[in-house]
């Protein structure tokens, strides 16, 4: 038993450990290139994540670099002015709007969409300022 003990690390053991840190290695270039988010990253914890999944993922996808749907996608849209993904093709009311996403903007945006920019095509309206709110949290920290 003491020999045993006494030999440790055996070479098992180290090659255990090359390999563990090898994995990690790789995790960490993933992190870092933004291929993999880290463990419960702020944005992906948020209550918000059910709400949107229910209410806006039919038209948005919110992952950094994903596609558009029939809406843009919204990572980093906090403090950005609206119209601004060049893949995507807006209305020219809301691509000429000025407008900047801030929370009181998205919470008008959200509430009726055509009564913040007229000649918008987002067919969505929320009247529930809790629902809205936990809504913005999430999209508003979509991009870290
Ligand atoms: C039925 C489809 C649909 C749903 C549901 C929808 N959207 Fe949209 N959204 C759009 C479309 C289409 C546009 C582009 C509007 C335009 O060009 O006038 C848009 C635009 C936006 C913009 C402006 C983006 C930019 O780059 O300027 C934001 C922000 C937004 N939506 C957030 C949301 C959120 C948050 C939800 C869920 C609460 C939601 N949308 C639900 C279709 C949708």
């Amino acid at each position: 038993m003491l020999e045993h003990f006494l030999e440790w690390p055996s070479v098992y053991v180290w090659e255990v450990a090359v390999h563990l840190l090898a994995a990690i290695v790789l995790y960490l270039s993933a992190l870092a290139l933004g291929i993999v988010l880290p463990p419960g990253s702020a944005w992906t914890t948020k209550p918000g994540v059910k709400l949107f999944k229910k209410h806006c993922k039919v038209c948005h996808t919110i992952g950094r670099g994903e596609p558009k749907r029939q809406g843009p996608n919204l990572w980093g849209v906090a403090g950005r002015l609206a119209g601004a993904v060049v893949s995507f093709k807006y209305s020219d009311d809301l691509k000429d709007s000025g407008i900047t996403w801030t929370r009181e903007n998205l919470d008008s945006w959200l509430t009726d969409p055509k009564a913040l920019v007229p000649g918008s095509v987002m067919l969505y309206k929320q009247k529930d300022a809790e629902i809205r709110r936990q809504i913005i949290d999430y999209v508003m920290s979509a991009n870290q």
